[in-house]
């Protein structure tokens, strides 16, 4: 566990020692985070430290110590003073092209007693992120200050937010560097860098969305396992309870994909949840039924999924979402008027198939690249993003389609995008005689493994 210990030491010899396999101890790893907070470390040490960890990995009390110095490098959320009637209650996922889910879940978890408090980035690369998705709110507020953040948590149930500077800065840093350095790709890393954000949150409990597929960030199902029983392993091991589903990322994740086009979709899903996508409405409940099992609000997966199904079904779910969007500064009356907030394009066009058949697979990354190329996302942090520009209705797997008929609809400025989108998705989307298998959803729930 980590200790408040200051002791000192060469950087180098620290990093001499992880370079040549050797495990560092919890003091050990607090003086190196330290060192990236107060920029002791230079970064060139840094880069060398990431790289040897890269290579050698670290065990998993290496991990919980990474972790737990990180989460403890800015301020720490605490929610016991508010009397809180419920669980505080997250969900991360690490990320896709379409994943929505957090704008409906979060508001249905808060309609069923859990109390959300979501810390949530911007899009980097093909997958889009769910402060870029809201930030095409007018007027809403992704960076309310600290006071702001928790009265809406306690009046409304959930709050859906942007990361602050002073939440585990020690992983901004040593993300800044990693991003650099080829370094990103280890999983004891990206394990740490996860939770020092989520647990400084003051969570009762996390569920955790590990994606795999052609547009997830751990593309193969190995990296996608090893990565989700690293993160249950390390957050139960940080003392909080954490389940990891494996969820497909081989399409896109709904019918729509941009950020205003987004918040579309997810407002028609909670205002009319019969006509939402299936798979979307499936990963959304099921995500749901085990934040509410895990927080204990519901000691039953099945209870807590009905329960979830008539918080969206009944409408409370889409009244949350709307309090929270008004609270945080947006306009009070988006459920009713989306359109006149959330503007159409000036071009709207099909993107028609090539030849007829069965969507038989998508090149999940390469439809990211086509938004980013369009500015719906961005390649470097700093980059500014087109809110308007998206997709719609998306095709998904196994569904037939005729030749000359939409795939998709494309939502830019001018016909030259639309017929570049037209160019690049007739070869992200496959169309094949056959009607391929369906693929599941939800793969496999991870638990830390001496949960068993
Ligand atoms: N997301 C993060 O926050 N950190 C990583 O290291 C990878 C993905």
């Amino acid at each position: 566990m980590a200790t408040n210990t200051i002791k000192s030491f060469l950087p180098q010899e620290l990093i001499r020692k992880k370079r040549d396999g050797l495990i560092l101890n919890d003091i050990e790893i607090g003086f190196l985070v330290r060192g990236i907070s107060d920029s002791s470390l230079t970064d060139a040490q840094l880069g060398a430290f990431a790289m040897a960890v890269f290579h050698n990995g670290m065990n998993m009390d290496e991990r919980i110590s990474l972790t737990q110095h990180m989460m403890h490098s800015g301020s720490v959320l605490q929610w016991q003073d508010l009397n809180l009637n419920g669980p505080v209650v997250d969900k991360h996922s690490t990320g896709g092209v379409g994943d929505k889910v957090s704008l409906m879940l979060a508001p249905i978890v808060a309609a069923c007693g859990g109390y959300v408090p979501m810390i949530s980035g911007r899009g980097l690369g093909h997958t889009g992120g769910t402060l870029d998705k809201l930030d095409s709110i007018p007027g809403y507020n992704a960076t309310p200050d600290e006071a702001q953040f928790r009265n809406t948590v306690q009046q409304v149930g959930c709050a859906i937010i942007g990361q602050t500077a002073q939440l585990a800065p020690a992983d901004q840093r040593f993300y800044a560097t990693r991003d650099v350095t080829a370094t990103v790709e280890s999983i004891s890393l990206i394990t740490a860098s996860i939770l020092s954000k989520k647990l400084a949150s003051g969570l009762d409990a996390l569920v955790m969305d590990v994606k795999t597929g052609s547009g997830a960030f751990a593309d193969t199902y190995n990296m996608a396992q090893e990565l989700a029983q690293s993160i249950a392993d390390v957050a139960s091991g940080s003392g909080v309870p954490t389940r990891c589903l494996i969820t497909d990322m081989n399409q896109v994740l709904g019918r729509s994909v941009g950020n205003a086009v987004e918040v579309l979709e997810c407002i028609d899903f909670l205002v009319n949840p019969a006509q939402a996508d299936k798979r979307l409405l499936q990963i959304t409940l099921d995500l749901a039924a085990h934040m509410l099992h895990l927080s204990g609000i519901e000691a039953d997966l099945n209870t807590a999924l009905v329960k979830a199904q008539n918080a969206l079904e009944g409408g409370n779910a889409a009244e949350i979402f709307g309090r929270m969007v008004s609270a945080l500064g947006g306009p009070n009356d988006l459920l009713q008027e989306p359109s006149h907030y959330l503007k159409p394009m000036s071009v709207i066009k099909p993107i028609i198939a090539t030849k007829g058949g069965y969507v038989s697979a998508m090149d999940v990354r390469s439809i990211g690249m086509s938004m980013v190329s369009l500015k719906a996302g961005r390649i470097k942090a700093s980059d500014s993003i087109d809110h308007g520009v998206g997709l719609t209705n998306m095709v998904q797997i196994g569904e037939r389609v005729e030749m000359g008929q939409p795939v998709a609809y494309a939502h830019v400025h001018c016909d030259a995008d639309a017929i570049q989108l037209q160019r690049e998705l007739t070869a992200s989307i496959t169309i094949a005689d056959e009607n391929p298998q369906e693929k599941n959803m939800i793969y496999e729930v991870l638990t830390a493994q001496q949960e068993g």
